[in-house]
């Protein structure tokens, strides 16, 4: 783990220095020092600029040296041909944060200068945010410290931003959303301080109670997994991140500077680290203002109550979609409800009080529910009659949000109709109530309640697996490298799975005609034939591969076909001989690979082999390192998973046997920096106790440390 970073004065500074500041209002040196003073920050101001002057009553100093006070932040508005100099005023005067507002560094090219600024920074005991970015904002201290709007709703969301542009559109959208922030800040180039060194000062701030990330690409995966997995135990991560396509991710690539790693892998890791994924700012945001209100729900049971069972029927397909359980005790619901449903209604969930129902019934209904122990939450959806006013609509609303809000019980409103209904929605929206114009709206909220409740709950402990004997294979990949390869060989391969306790097929290696049948009669019929020889890679091309092999007759056949077949495609070869394998029986094949991501280090793949691989891209991801209940989750999630359950009277296959072969490949990645890739394809899965064979193994290696692989 590294060092802590210690950043809080960035965001509660005792003073603040803008270089560049000037008196000239379209400069963006004169907004900063603008925006610093209208918001009412009462922190020390010091505006700098070598011509001096005065700015909104604050004299424009010439040296920041000559300034006797430990100055907090610097925020630095000058272009960048002139950064150099500023940053070592900076140093001179003992500044202990710098907020680079200035463009023109790494997104452009200019990687030289941005790590100067970093490496300088950090030697002079300065961290930097930036930088390429429009500042940042704390409402702890009421600092705005950005050139975007003046004016910013204080509240308890934090934003974290990698786009400037969209972060300072946020700002306003915020506002006029009624969201209230604790914290936003521009991350642009991060040469230093970086998304998850924001999150570690974030998650134990109390002013904030849930984090929005807005990414674009990141650098230090592996940290950010780290920081994210034990963030989210505390408060709810909502990500959005771009380049979800292929062409956004060439977009963001060069926006950035920095690679997008493939969006499937994102996507399973951030699900892994219990991070909200959000499809688009308007959805994160409706999330972030849901979840910084709603109360942590005691369990999952949640009801439906509506006036009509078109919106009903909805709001169920939504629930599907959002993973939010249903309460079906129907006994229960018609003792509950009975009373409400006017005859013809439904008490089976959605409870449907029907169009009849009054503002009287409807305010019924949502009591009954609150007060039930056995349901979780509730989705209020109500279509537009001409039975309740605008005004009762409102007040109903109001009412039981309040009761549902103090007895800690999360509820949510979907609400259809014309100009009455849009009236009530405006309201209430401004008092903060959770209000939706849809059913996926309101449901996708209650969903990432849920979501966000079971994530809290934690797994079991990570652990490498001890038996795997990682200076064996540290050995293997030694001789190997030293031999002038970046991969093992078929045989090294095999000795690799022996010293992590995999079995793979009964082998051995036949030099004459005569060892052939000794080995294959050891080995027991049917088994395959392979050529040995480090000149013949496609061994089957060359018609280097024989299968099906049942007897002495055919071994001796096979024998004499292979070493003609070679000969004629490779008369060069050099050939050390044919490899007789046990042809392992069939069963379920299943794929795992174990690779270093560009990104986030250390990744596992799970997914069923052949086609599902293949044409299907049926596989799911994880960043290590993983505890085996995460394992069995990752399994789970492919959608051929049933097919591991046993489907038309198949037994269940060995899936607790997939479940050690991926935590031990898991575990050789992770100790043996030299192995960048090692895929188990196929590894044949047997009934339930019936355990697990490798059938083939590729391993590649590469001499580079894991941190070269990483930056
Ligand atoms: N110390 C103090 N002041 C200095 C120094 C110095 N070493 N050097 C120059 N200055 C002063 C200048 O004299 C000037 O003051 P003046 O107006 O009194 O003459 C002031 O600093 C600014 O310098 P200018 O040369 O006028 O630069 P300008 O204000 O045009 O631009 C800026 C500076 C804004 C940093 C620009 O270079 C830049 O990078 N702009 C892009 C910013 C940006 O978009 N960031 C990303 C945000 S995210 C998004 O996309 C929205």
């Amino acid at each position: 783990m590294m060092e802590k970073p210690d950043i809080k004065h960035l965001f509660e500074p005792r003073s603040i220095a803008v270089i560049g500041a000037s008196e000239n209002p379209g400069k963006i040196g004169h907004v900063l020092v603008q925006n610093i003073v209208e918001m009412g920050y009462t922190g020390r101001i010091y505006p700098v600029n070598p011509k001096g002057g005065e700015i909104l009553g604050h004299k424009i100093i010439t040296d920041l040296t000559a300034i006797d006070d430990e100055i907090d932040v610097a925020i630095i508005a000058v272009p960048a041909r002139a950064i150099v100099p500023a940053v070592r005023m900076c140093a001179a005067a003992g500044v202990k944060h710098l907020s680079v507002i200035t463009s023109g560094f790494g997104e452009i090219g200019n990687l030289e200068e941005e790590r100067w600024v970093a490496t300088f920074a950090r030697e002079n005991g300065m961290r930097v945010l930036g930088p390429n970015i429009f500042g940042h904002y704390s409402a702890r201290v009421s600092l705005n410290a950005t050139f975007g709007p003046k004016d910013i709703r204080k509240g308890n969301v934090a934003i974290i931003t990698q786009s400037g542009a969209l972060g300072i559109a946020m700002i306003g959208k915020t506002a006029v959303q009624n969201i209230g922030l604790s914290a936003i800040i521009s991350v642009g180039n991060k040469s230093d301080i970086d998304e998850a060194d924001l999150l570690e000062y974030l998650v134990e701030q109390d002013d904030t109670k849930i984090i929005l990330m807005y990414i674009e690409g990141i650098q230090k995966g592996e940290r950010l997994v780290e920081v994210l997995i034990e963030a989210t135990k505390v408060k709810p991560v909502v990500v959005i991140k771009s380049g979800r396509s292929k062409r956004g991710a060439i977009a963001a690539a060069s926006h950035t500077g920095s690679l997008a790693g493939s969006d499937k892998i994102f996507d399973a890791i951030m699900r892994q680290c219990g991070v909200l994924r959000a499809e688009s700012v308007d959805e994160a945001l409706e999330w972030c203002n849901f979840l910084s209100h709603a109360p942590a729900p005691q369990g999952e049971n949640t009801v439906i109550i509506t006036n009509g069972g078109g919106v009903g029927v909805l709001a169920t397909d939504a629930c599907e979609k959002y993973d939010v359980k249903l309460f079906d005790d129907s006994q229960h619901l018609k003792n509950q409800f009975e009373l409400v449903t006017h005859g013809f209604g439904s008490t089976k969930n959605p409870i449907d009080i029907t169009g009849e129902a009054s503002a009287d019934d409807y305010v019924h209904a949502l009591n009954v529910a609150r007060e039930d122990e056995l349901i979780n939450g509730v989705l209020a959806l109500y279509c537009e009659t001409a039975l309740m006013t605008a005004g009762e609509l409102t007040r109903v609303i109001e009412d039981s949000y309040t009761n549902y809000q103090q007895a800690g019980k999360p509820v949510v409103f979907a609400l259809f109709g014309g100009e009455k209904t849009e009236l009530v929605i405006n309201n209430l929206t401004q008092k903060n109530i959770p209000v939706y114009r849809d059913v996926y709206n309101a449901t996708s909220c209650m969903g990432t309640l849920y979501s966000f409740s079971k994530q809290k709950e934690g797994g079991d402990k990570v652990l490498d697996d001890s038996t795997v004997d990682i200076a064996a294979i540290d050995k293997i990949v030694d001789d190997a490298l030293a031999d002038g390869r970046e991969f093992l060989l078929a045989n090294e391969g095999e000795l690799l799975l022996k010293a992590a306790g995999l079995t793979g097929p009964k082998n051995g290696i036949a030099r004459s005609i005569t060892s052939a049948v000794d080995i294959a009669e050891e080995i027991g019929y049917p088994v395959v034939m392979k050529v040995v020889s480090r000149d013949i890679l496609h061994k089957s091309d060359v018609g280097g591969v024989l299968l099906d092999l049942d007897n002495k007759a055919e071994i001796l056949d096979a024998y004499q076909t292979i070493m003609h077949n070679c000969k004629s495609h490779k008369p060069n070869a050099v050939i050390d001989g044919v490899e007789i394998v046990e042809q392992v029986k069939p069963g379920t094949e299943v794929i795992i690979g174990a690779m270093r991501d560009k990104v986030f280090g250390p990744i596992m793949m799970f997914g069923l082999g052949g086609i599902y691989v293949e044409v299907m891209k049926d596989v799911s991801f994880r960043a290590l390192p993983l505890s085996r209940s995460e394992v069995r989750t990752m399994i789970k999630e492919i959608r051929s998973y049933p097919l591991l359950l046993g489907v038309r009277g198949e037994a269940r296959k060995d899936i607790e046997q997939i479940v050690e072969t991926i935590f031990k490949l898991g575990t050789i990645i992770r100790n043996c920096a030299r192995i960048t890739d090692i895929e188990i394809n196929p590894l044949m899965v047997y009934d339930e106790g019936q355990g697990v064979k490798t059938v083939d193994v590729r391993v590649l290696l590469s001499t580079a440390e894991k941190g070269e692989n990483n930056a």
